[in-house]
């Protein structure tokens, strides 16, 4: 694996960093209090091609590699965690489970609009009783010859009211347990699909976070993503790329946080000299900049091994499994170094704290991808 970065690769990052600071920061503290999805932000990042990245250019992406993602969400996320969200979700479960997967009417109807982000999209497979056991889907979406019949529930949905397309994962044959499951894109509007209440958060906020009911949706049989049966297998390897996206938001907002703490500890003095000049502050900073650099080149070798075409199941497990942890350690220590300044909103590290709890739950918790890790390194 290279890790000198090319020139597009820098240029990707230094537009998303500047997006976070010119355009994301100055209002990040009020969309999180009062909850507002950042409906105008999330409409100027798709303008500037974050929201399908990935995506080949003649579906209306940037055509970058998985490499400039990973930089861009860092930088994204470590000022606000709420929009890249909605940005990890449109890139890597919505445009990319499509983009790979889907055939070319579905493309141009449903993966163009989102990649070039006039609209966005979102993944529906966690239910009231199917978080991390996804096989035990309770959503059924009957064979009725030209179209499915939809019916279920599905829980804590990203994007769930602002999306205007959501792929949604049902049972076809319950019988059949996982291979009898299917994947499906729903439209907004479809008859009997209710966007249920929205979610009130500890942490991402401004995300849009709901519940969704199918009451006898019918979903036209061109809208089946894949083969009949092939929704587990779908979801699966559409998470793998997802928990990449995962991986760098918890990178993003470990490194957020872990860059306010040093400015102020270089700034605020007790006994006579800046907090970092005391070992005990010094020590915190050294741990917090070595485990950023180690869930960086996890989250690095991913997305490499991504883009070189290897599988990246284990890799992205782990990415995302240690980034995360890094991501709550080191919010939880940025705001002891502020000390009671941290405990207020102003600072911003109590939010990157409140962020950072999300990232060790969706996507598979921390259990999921030891789940995930132990099957690999046991096979
Ligand atoms: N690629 C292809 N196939 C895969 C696969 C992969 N990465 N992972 C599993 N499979 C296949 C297995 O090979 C197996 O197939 P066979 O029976 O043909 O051999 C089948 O899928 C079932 O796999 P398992 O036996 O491993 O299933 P399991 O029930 O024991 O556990 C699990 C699997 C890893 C725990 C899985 O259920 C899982 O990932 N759960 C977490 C779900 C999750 O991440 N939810 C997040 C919701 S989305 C979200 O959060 C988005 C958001 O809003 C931000």
């Amino acid at each position: 694996m290279n890790i000198e970065f090319t020139e597009e690769q820098l240029a990707v990052r230094d537009a998303a960093r500047d997006f976070a600071q010119n355009i994301l920061k100055p209002g990040v503290i009020e969309r999180d209090e009062q909850q507002r999805f950042p409906k105008e932000e999330i409409k100027q990042l798709g303008e500037l091609g974050f929201l399908g990245m990935m995506v080949n250019p003649k579906y209306g992406g940037g055509g970058m590699d998985t490499i400039s993602y990973v930089l861009a969400m860092e930088e994204i996320s470590k000022i606000d965690a709420s929009v890249s969200v909605c940005m990890s979700v449109n890139n890597s479960l919505y445009c990319w489970g499509i983009d790979k997967f889907g055939t070319e009417e579905q493309k141009q109807k449903y993966l163009v609009p989102a990649a070039k982000g006039e609209v966005i999209g979102a993944f529906c497979l966690s239910e009231p009783e199917a978080g991390s056991d996804a096989t035990s889907q309770r959503t059924t979406a009957i064979d009725m010859g030209d179209y499915y019949l939809l019916n279920g529930t599905k829980n804590w949905i990203t994007n769930g009211g602002s999306a205007s397309y959501y792929i949604v994962i049902a049972q076809t044959y319950p019988e059949k347990k996982h291979k009898g499951i299917n994947a499906f894109i729903v439209e907004k509007g479809m008859d009997g699909f209710v966007v249920g209440a929205k979610e009130n958060k500890l942490g991402i906020r401004a995300s849009d976070t709901h519940t969704l009911l199918f009451n006898d949706v019918k979903v036209p049989k061109a809208n089946r993503i894949g083969e009949d049966g092939f929704g587990f297998t779908f979801a699966m390897k559409v998470l793998s790329g997802g928990r990449i996206g995962i991986a760098s938001q918890a990178l993003g907002i470990a490194s957020g946080a872990y860059e306010l703490a040093l400015a102020y500890s270089k700034e605020r003095k007790a006994f006579g000299k800046p907090i970092c000049e005391h070992q005990a502050i010094a020590f915190k900073l050294a741990d917090m900049a070595t485990n950023i650099e180690a869930a960086r080149l996890l989250c690095l070798k991913a997305a490499w091994q991504k883009d070189m075409g290897l599988n990246f199941d284990q890799s992205s497990a782990m990415a995302k499994l240690f980034a995360s942890k890094v991501a709550m350690d080191t919010a939880v220590e940025a705001v002891q170094i502020h000390g009671g300044y941290g405990f207020v909103k102003e600072y911003h590290v109590e939010r990157l704290m409140r962020d950072a709890k999300i990232t060790q739950i969706y996507e598979g918790t921390s259990e999921v991808q030891k789940i995930v890790i132990s099957r690999s390194v046991l096979q």
